[in-house]
C-alpha cells in the first residue's frame, strides 16, 4: 500500500493505516469513516502520535492493537462533536407543547449528548415551564465531551441560540475570573444526569423513556445500524412516546413501531 499523506514534519500515513483504522472505528463504535475521510483522520490523530512521540500512523495502528486503554483516546479523538444549545428550534418547540399536556415526571433521554448544549437545552425548556421533576439522562461514548458537559461552562457567546426568556430562567453570567462564561442555573443541572454509554453496547435501562433525542449521530453509522439502533430504541420507548431524530436523518417506511409526525419526530405506536 501506498503512503497517503506524508506531509513535511508530519507523520507517515498509509492506505494499509487508513484501513486498519476504519475498521477499528467501525467496530469500536459503528462509526463508518467514507473514503475520503482519510485527511480528517490524519489531522485528528497526528495530535495524538504526536503526544505519545510515535513516528507514524503504523507505529500508532501497532499501540492501539496492545493497548486497550488507547481505545478511548482513539473513539475521542474520531468522533465528531458539533453541537449548539436549542439546536433544531422545532423539537423544543415540541417539547413544551408536550410539557404543557404530560404530567410530571417526564422520562428523557439525549442518546448522544456531546458537550451538553442537547441536555441542558431540555432541561432548560421544561425548568422554564415549572417542571422540576422530570429527568434527562444525558449520554456519550466519547469522555472528553462528558467531562465538558459535567463542568457545563459555555462562552457567553453560545447563548445567542437559547430563547431570551430561558436564557435568564435557565442560564447564569459568570463573574469575576468566570466573565465570558455562562453557566446552567442548579435548577436546570439537577435534571440532567450524565453516563458514559456507547451506542453500539447493551443498555442498562429497565423503565422506558417517555422522549429520546437522538440527534446528529446516526448520520455516521451505516443502514443496517441505524435500522437496529431503531429498533433499539423502540423497545426503550413507551408506547405513545417519542423519538427526535437529527435534521439530515430518517427512517425506512418499513421500519416498524414508529409513525411520523412530520419534523424528524417520531410516536412509538
Ligand atoms: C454531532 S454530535 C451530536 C450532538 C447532539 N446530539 C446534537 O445534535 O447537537 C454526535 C455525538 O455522538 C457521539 N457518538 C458517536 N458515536 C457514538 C456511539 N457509538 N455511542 C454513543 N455516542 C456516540 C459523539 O461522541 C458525539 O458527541
Amino acid at each position: 500500500m501506498g503512503v497517503l499523506l506524508n506531509p513535511p514534519e508530519g507523520f507517515a500515513f498509509t492506505a494499509a493505516d487508513f484501513a486498519f483504522i476504519r475498521q477499528r472505528i467501525f467496530a469500536l463504535a459503528g462509526i463508518r469513516l467514507l473514503d475520503h475521510k482519510d485527511k480528517l483522520v490524519y489531522s485528528r490523530l497526528s495530535r495524538r502520535i504526536r503526544e505519545l512521540g510515535l513516528h507514524s500512523f503504523a507505529q500508532y495502528c501497532q499501540l492501539l492493537e496492545r493497548q486497550p486503554a488507547e481505545q478511548t483516546h482513539f473513539v475521542n479523538a474520531l468522533t465528531t462533536n458539533k453541537t449548539q444549545f436549542f439546536r433544531e428550534q422545532h423539537h423544543f418547540a415540541f417539547l413544551a407543547e408536550l410539557a404543557e399536556r404530560h404530567p410530571a415526571p417526564l422520562r428523557l433521554w439525549s442518546a448522544a449528548c456531546s458537550t451538553g448544549e442537547e441536555p441542558y437545552s431540555i432541561a432548560a425548556q421544561l425548568v422554564a415551564l415549572g417542571r422540576h421533576q422530570d429527568k434527562v439522562l444525558a449520554t456519550d461514548l466519547n469522555t472528553q465531551v462528558l467531562a465538558a458537559a459535567e463542568a457545563g461552562l459555555y462562552d457567553l457567546g453560545d447563548a445567542a441560540a437559547i430563547p431570551q426568556a430561558i436564557r435568564h430562567s435557565g442560564f447564569l453570567k459568570g463573574k469575576g475570573a468566570q466573565a465570558g462564561w455562562m453557566k446552567p442555573r442548579q435548577a436546570v443541572r439537577a435534571l440532567v444526569s450524565f453516563r458514559r454509554l456507547n451506542l453500539m453496547d447493551d443498555w442498562p435501562f429497565r423503565e422506558p423513556f417517555d422522549v429520546i433525542f437522538c440527534r446528529n449521530v446516526m448520520i455516521y453509522f451505516d443502514k443496517a445500524t441505524q435500522s437496529k439502533l431503531l429498533g433499539r430504541f423502540r423497545q426503550h420507548l413507551r408506547a405513545g412516546g417519542y423519538l427526535l431524530l437529527g435534521h439530515a436523518e430518517g427512517m425506512d417506511k418499513g421500519q416498524p413501531g414508529y409513525r411520523s409526525l412530520g419534523h424528524t419526530i417520531w410516536e412509538a405506536v
